[in-house]
């Protein structure tokens, strides 16, 4: 890969031991990759920021690299950690667990990259420029940024993030390029999805339909910010797909298939486990101030029902920008949990049993990061079923 000289002084240690751990972890991943060179970012979004995830081992590798003076070059955030940052008591967490959360808080801030928590770092202040390079590592994030925003990353890990935020810059290849960023399945819709929870299914179903593809969808018709990014959520989720189009140009080569709502029923099924569920979950990817708005005049007035749990997941960003709105909420019996989320947060330590959500993200990872059920639902039925 060409290197300039700058970028061989960063590797070759003259700046230091944080700088040469990032780059040999960069150019080792541009060599598998057959990267031809680096290139500048403008920001990160950095995952593996849960104590749950990543463990001691996790925790103790970012202290040391803090420790070895390392700091970000660019705009950096980090996805939800393992916890909210003050309500964690009401969570059930202990203060091992706290205090180890808390050390790898420390860790990043130390390397001078926002405390941000939350997979919609968008909506919080990272908002990348149209057509800009950026190496982010939420899946979710990854989708909405080089779909919505249009800027361009590809799907990185949590340490190839951290290592492009000290570097400032990554491997030049995959969807930095764009003749990597066609098209290649246009999707002919049956129906018109309308609520997020429809948006979800389509998402994942494609997702499952065409893992690797990148999908323009052809007559979406209605969407919004919050419907983009739950679907992008999704399709990330059942499968690896890191973009898809509204329009699009260069279809020649692209395959063409037809969704029905049998597809989306399908994946409902699939999604649905027997029994009741007892704890009702809205936020993932977490709330945007629109759906906290919202959710607060469907709630207001009404009562968690009697042995549930309604909990909502959001950004600290959000939350502070909406306490009017939290307030009614939680006058309500729901809790408004931030900074963490249903799936990297211990979530069995709930003592609920089966989780109810409108987000086939969550449905998909629940099982086997908690050992709970997961069902996915339709709003409207969360919040009939969850509030008297
Ligand atoms: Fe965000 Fe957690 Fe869902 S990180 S996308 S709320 S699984």
């Amino acid at each position: 890969m060409y290197l300039t000289k700058e970028e061989e002084k960063m590797l070759s240690g003259e700046y230091g031991p944080a700088l040469r751990k990032a780059m040999e972890l960069l150019v080792g991943l541009g060599d598998v990759f057959g990267a031809e060179k680096m290139i500048a970012i403008e920001s990160t979004q950095i995952s593996g920021a849960s104590y749950n995830n990543i463990g001691d081992a996790g925790m103790e590798f970012l202290e040391e690299l803090a420790e070895i003076g390392a700091k970000a070059k660019v705009k950096s955030t980090i996805n939800p950690c393992g916890m909210d940052l003050d309500k964690w008591r009401e969570m059930g967490i202990n203060e091992e667990y706290y205090e180890k959360q808390m050390r790898i808080i420390r860790a990043f801030k130390r390397m001078g990259i926002e405390i941000s928590c939350t997979c919609t770092p968008y909506l919080v202040g990272n908002l990348p420029k149209k057509g800009s390079h950026i190496a982010w590592s939420e899946s979710s994030a990854v989708v909405f940024a080089n779909s919505v925003i249009g800027a361009k990353t590809n799907r990185e890990g949590g340490p190839s993030a951290l290592a492009a935020a000290i570097a400032g810059r990554t491997p030049y290849y995959g969807l930095h390029i764009d003749e990597n960023r066609v098209p290649n399945i246009i999707v002919k819709l049956e129906f018109k999805p309308r609520t997020a929870f429809e948006f979800s299914l389509l998402g994942y179903t494609i997702g499952r339909i065409a893992p690797s593809g990148i999908p323009y969808f052809k007559n979406l018709g209605t969407s919004d910010v919050d419907r983009l990014k739950i679907m992008g959520a999704a399709l990330a989720a059942s499968g690896g797909i890191a973009m898809f189009y509204l329009n699009a140009k260069n279809l020649d080569k692209a395959e063409k298939i037809s969704i029905d709502w049998r597809e989306l029923n399908q994946t409902k099924e699939n999604l649905s486990s027997d029994g009741d569920p007892d704890l009702f979950c809205i936020g993932c990817p977490h709330c945007s101030p629109q759906e906290i708005k919202e959710l607060a005049r469907a709630i207001k007035g009404r009562r968690v029902r009697r042995g549930c749990g309604f909990w909502i997941w959001t950004s600290r960003g959000v939350y502070e920008k909406c306490k009017e709105y939290v307030k009614i909420i939680e006058g309500a019996g729901c809790k408004v949990f931030k900074d963490t989320c249903m799936v990297v947060y211990p979530l069995q330590l709930s003592g609920y049993s089966h989780m109810a959500c409108n987000s086939c993200k969550a449905v998909h990872y629940v099982p086997s990061t908690s050992g709970m059920k997961a069902s996915i639902l339709e709003l409207n039925s969360i919040l009939e079923r969850g509030l008297e």
